[in-house]
């Protein structure tokens, strides 16, 4: 049986480690961590994941500005939002809430905001920074710098492992193949068009599965002591959350795994609260 990997109380511990750093950043600088999360329209998942954001921040300290902005609102309107935000000395990291509205440009609007306060990690001065492995403080997309906490946090050895992800996404799997070949992985990234799936899963020492698809990953896709990494949140009919790992099958195979939810999910929001902090620090340097 599997050890259950609790992301959760992970997640809490880094939480208190990021308000110690707040508490030290105001005494020793003066210094408020700010973060500005923005949703435009009123897809219900992203209002409540922007609302969680912003009441995390509270809650641990920070200046938190959540701007609710109409699904009617210009490409326009959302950019000189963003700018305004740039200037603000009290705003260390901002944060567009994804998917935006159809007549919106998403890489329009990534580009408009600063590098140094891009908290996603998605703007490409700092996608560049990560595939070269610059030597220098950037910010990387949290759901996968959740996920190497994770794999540090149970000692994962990862130089030379066989990590298979299946998901090439902007948020999870690009960035995540780059954070794991710079600790020397061998990294498999599978996905719509990959052929012998079944053969890279069996040979993973650690598989991170985001498809968004239940079930995608069963027991006998897995080697025996695997690690299984599961990035997918789905709603079933009858209400519930899963994830894409049959995890019943897969935790009886592998030897550690993330449940759905409390697994990935919460390091996510909290390596949010971590990156935000960290930017206000690199904003001190
Ligand atoms: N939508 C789903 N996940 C994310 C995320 O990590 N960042 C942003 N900006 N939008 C999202």
């Amino acid at each position: 049986m599997a050890k259950i990997i609790d992301g959760k109380a992970l997640a809490a511990q880094l939480n208190e480690q990021t308000a110690l750093r707040v508490e030290k950043l105001k005494t020793q600088s003066g210094l408020v961590p700010g973060l500005a999360v923005i949703i435009v329209g009123d897809d219900p998942a992203s209002v409540i994941y922007t609302r969680n954001k912003a009441k995390k921040a509270t809650k641990l300290g920070f200046k938190s500005v959540l701007r609710k902005l109409p699904a009617t609102t210009s490409e326009q309107e959302l950019l000189t939002e963003i700018q305004q935000l740039n200037h603000d000395p009290s705003i260390h990291g901002i944060l567009v809430q994804e998917p935006l509205p159809d007549h919106i440009h998403q890489e329009k609007v990534i580009e408009a905001i600063a590098p140094e306060k891009d908290v996603d990690g998605f703007h490409p001065v700092n996608v560049g920074k990560l595939y070269t492995n610059a030597n220098e403080h950037y910010p990387v997309a949290c759901t996968p710098r959740g996920i190497i906490t994770m794999l540090d946090h149970l000692q994962a050895p990862l130089e030379g492992a066989n990590v298979v992800i299946v998901g090439r996404s902007r948020l999870v799997g690009k960035p995540l193949q780059a954070l794991l070949m710079n600790r020397n992985a061998t990294v498999t990234v599978l996905h719509h068009h990959s052929r012998d799936e079944k053969y890279y899963l069996k040979h993973a020492d650690i598989i991170v599965v985001a498809v968004g698809q239940p079930n995608f990953l069963s027991a006998d896709d897995v080697k025996p002591g695997a690690i299984v990494i599961d990035v997918g949140i789905n709603r079933t009919a009858d209400g519930h959350l899963v994830g894409d790992v049959e995890f019943a099958g897969v935790s009886q195979v592998a030897s550690a795994i993330t449940p759905v939810p409390g697994g990935v999910g919460p390091m996510t929001i909290a390596t949010l609260m971590q990156q935000t902090v960290d930017l206000a620090e690199w904003s001190n340097d």
